[in-house]
């Protein structure tokens, strides 16, 4: 077999056999297959949809690149996976709760991509913490503390990886069976079963329709169930951030707040629990999702899940204290200026990827691959859909590292909030379940 081979069915239409998928993933791993065949090879899917036979083929043959882990723990091995947001630190909460409950929760997570905040830039704002592990390391934490969320080592689905960064620079990221294979390729080197999907739908996600998530949360279900496990999804709000807060440390107080009382932060509460309780019941720990969310706000409100959040940092070189000394240890911005309302009003909409553009901007996400980024600077105080302001109240508060960067932000932001009339009703967390 040949590269241009699987190029001229695909140039045809024809639906590539098994054997050819195998054989490509393996070539981008190999390099047998060259950047301009693998680009040629991504446009050619995007004009060119997946049957859901070699969309599973091709997840399955990425996998199969690289390393697959495997676990030997006494409780269901688990995962969680967002398809990215604005202010989504779920993973965070959820994973700890979910280990407070006796499963186990081993996250392969990412970094900032675009306008979103990564899971594992988040957690690196606790000083001292390190996402990189080897793998006995990550397999230590994982038994003592019930989940770790660290980085992906360079031989996990290495086929991605390379597809990945061709797809960028290709305009070829959006395409479902690539976002498919991409996704859940890298979810099942993790080794794990039950999988719940939380796929973000708005302003600050990446597809903006109910309808291009739905397809999207449809194909990821569709093609786990029958590459690995029970998998469904919950298509969730990212018409505004999950907490008031965007940007790297500030998002780590919200997971504080929400882990020591979860009854105070309700909009992220409700999505951990929501999201767990889905996971609880596809793991056969709970027989319907409510009674998931029940077992999954008791385990915050009881504080076993802040105790494992808290055992989990410890063993990837945090303070010992973090979950009793968190105020004190995280990292804070030196200069703060609000974002304020030009006029009175009730806020309408969040334009969510300007508030993740100024966090990049500010210095806590990535403008180039690579670049180091200020754990302290980010947005809190973010007004939510349905409040209403008077003219010159907060609308956020910027904390930046330099005067000049604070100010041009939040003159920016500004625009970010519409402000409309009267009694505005927040939107739904959960527009849909996908089972
Ligand atoms: N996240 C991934 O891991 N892959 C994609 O293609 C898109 C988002």
């Amino acid at each position: 077999m040949d590269a241009r081979a699987v190029l001229a069915s695909l140039r045809k239409g024809e639906a590539l056999s098994r054997d050819q998928i195998r054989w490509f993933a393996g070539g981008l791993a190999s390099k047998d297959v060259d950047d301009a065949q693998a680009g040629a090879f991504a446009m050619g899917i995007c004009r060119n949809p997946m049957t859901v036979d070699a969309r599973v083929a091709l997840t399955m043959a990425m996998r199969d690149t690289g390393r697959v882990l495997h676990w030997d723990l006494p409780g269901p091995v688990v995962d969680k996976h967002s398809t990215g947001g604005v202010g989504d630190c779920i993973s965070l909460t959820l994973g700890p709760a979910i280990a407070a409950l006796g499963a186990y929760i081993p996250m392969l997570s990412g970094r900032g991509l675009g306008h979103t905040g990564g899971t594992l830039d988040k957690l690196e704002a606790i000083p001292g913490l390190s996402t990189e592990m080897s793998g006995e390391a990550f397999q230590r934490v994982v038994r003592d503390a019930g989940c770790a969320l660290v980085a992906a080592s360079a031989d996990i689905a290495p086929a991605d990886r390379r597809l990945y960064a061709i797809r960028d620079v290709t305009s070829t990221v959006e395409s479902i069976d690539l976002i498919t294979a991409s996704i859940l390729s890298k979810k099942l080197a993790g080794g794990v079963g039950p999988l719940v999907l939380d796929v973000k739908t708005g302003s600050g996600a990446f597809m903006k329709s109910i309808e291009d998530s739905e397809a999207l949360a449809r194909s990821l279900v569709t093609t786990a169930n029958s590459a690995a496990g029970p998998a469904g999804a919950l298509i969730t709000d990212m018409s505004q951030p999950n907490v008031p807060s965007v940007g790297n440390a500030l998002e780590i107080m919200e997971v504080m707040l929400a882990l020591t009382d979860p009854d105070e932060s309700s909009q992220i509460s409700i999505l951990t629990a929501e999201l767990g309780g889905e996971l609880l019941r596809l793991a056969g720990m709970a027989e319907s999702r409510a009674e998931g969310a029940r077992q999954v706000l008791d385990a915050m409100r009881s504080g076993a899940a802040a105790e494992r959040f808290g055992r989990m940092v410890a063993a990837k070189g945090g303070p010992v204290d973090f979950v009793e000394r968190w105020r004190d240890r995280l990292p804070s911005a030196p200069v703060v200026r609000e974002v304020n309302a030009p006029h009175a009003g009730t806020v309408a909409a969040i334009d969510g990827h300007a508030l993740g553009m100024g966090v990049v901007h500010l210095g806590g996400g990535r403008l180039r691959a690579g670049q180091g980024i200020d754990p302290s600077v980010g947005l809190s105080d973010v007004a939510m859909i349905g409040d209403p302001v008077e003219a010159g109240d907060p609308l956020a508060i910027v904390h930046g590292a330099t005067e000049e960067e604070a100010d041009a932000i939040a003159r920016e932001l500004t625009g970010a909030f519409t402000l409309g009339e009267g009694q505005i009703d927040p939107p739904p967390l959960i527009y849909k379940d996908i089972a």
